[in-house]
């Protein structure tokens, strides 16, 4: 049977994901926007691109939820994206409104769907998920870690002068300054990077990792980053789909592990066709743990923050 995954948003991230589900024949793709037209358009776009990349995936346009029916995934990337001198925060009031808008129209139709959240600030647009959609906290994740690690991952190869796919990395936390790199359980072909590179460059490579977001926003002027975040997200949606079980840093919803309680935050995650199927625990440093706390407790004011909004 085919599968379904829906795209809401299909603005700069939502439409590249929809690229890449489709040109990987992950699933057929129903593109949603409130916009007139462009997402009908974007669709019949790519689907005239199809015999030229050799796929079968169906794309829709819609600009309501009836064609999402019994989606299998459902990634949500509308909202506004920052600016120059904006934060992720900044984006919190008029982000979190669209957020509760989106997903009470999008799990009447598809009550079994897992959701992938990507729009920002995104820790707290995970809780607005949660919050609205009723889902039990396996179906409701949302997506940074993958991107923040796959940054660290490019930074550490090209510093290197390695394959990027002998890399791995992982970054905890929140999606924001706070954001946790590890270099402890970041390797190449298994080697830690500490026994690769002194310790004034992996600090250096941190810094960026921690500021990647920032550093495409200020080149591109208009808008943030979209290539790495389409491909992080389309991952999540693979594993998802093709019940992977793969071990990927998600944005989940702990009760406490890891020492904290009724807050999403990024921590490694088993994702297969349930969603998140386990969340892995591994032994933090008392520095690693300070940090993820640190992150946590800025998470947990933008969500109070946000509460306060009454949105
Ligand atoms: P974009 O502006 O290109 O696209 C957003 C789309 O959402 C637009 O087409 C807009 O019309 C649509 N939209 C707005 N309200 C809507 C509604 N009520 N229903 C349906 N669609 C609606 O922005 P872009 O670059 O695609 O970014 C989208 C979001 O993802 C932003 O909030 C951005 O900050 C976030 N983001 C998060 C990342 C992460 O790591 N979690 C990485 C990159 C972006
Ligand atoms: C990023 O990290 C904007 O959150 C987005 O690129």
């Amino acid at each position: 049977m085919k599968h379904k995954i829906s795209v809401i948003g299909a603005g700069n991230v939502g439409a590249t994901a929809a690229q890449r589900i489709a040109e990987k024949e992950l699933a057929d793709v129903v593109l949603v926007d409130i916009l007139e037209g462009v997402p009908f358009g974007k669709a019949l776009d790519l689907s005239e691109a199809a015999p030229i990349e050799k796929h079968d995936a169906h794309l829709t346009g819609a600009n309501d939820y009836e064609a999402t029916k019994d989606s299998d995934v459902i990634i949500i990337t509308s909202g506004i994206p920052r600016k120059p001198g904006m934060s992720r925060d900044d984006l919190l009031a008029t982000n979190a409104t669209i957020m509760k808008s989106v997903v009470d129209q999008a799990v009447q139709y598809s009550p079994q769907a897992v959701l992938v959240i990507v729009s920002n600030p995104l820790d707290a647009m995970c809780h607005v998920a949660f919050e609205t959609s009723q889902f039990p906290k396996n179906r409701v994740l949302g997506m940074a870690g993958v991107l923040d690690s796959a940054r660290f991952r490019t930074f550490i190869a090209q510093e290197l002068n390695v394959s990027v796919e002998n890399t791995h990395a992982f970054v905890l936390g929140g999606h924001g300054d706070t954001m946790v790199p590890l270099p402890r359980f970041s390797t190449v072909s298994g080697i830690p990077i500490t026994e690769l590179m002194d310790q004034a460059t992996i600090e250096r490579l941190v810094k960026r990792t921690r500021e990647g977001g920032a550093e495409i926003v200020s080149l591109l002027k208009t808008g943030s980053a979209y290539y790495a975040p389409a491909s992080a997200a389309c991952e999540m949606a693979e594993a998802i789909i093709k019940d992977k079980k793969k071990i990927l840093p998600c944005a989940a919803y702990l009760t406490g592990e890891y020492g904290i309680n009724n807050l999403f935050i990024g921590v490694p995650v088993k994702l297969g066709k349930e969603g998140i199927e386990e969340i892995i625990q591994i032994k933090l440093t008392p520095e690693e743990d300070a940090a993820l706390k640190k992150s946590a407790e800025a998470v947990k004011g933008l969500v109070e923050a946000m509460k306060k909004l009454e949105v």
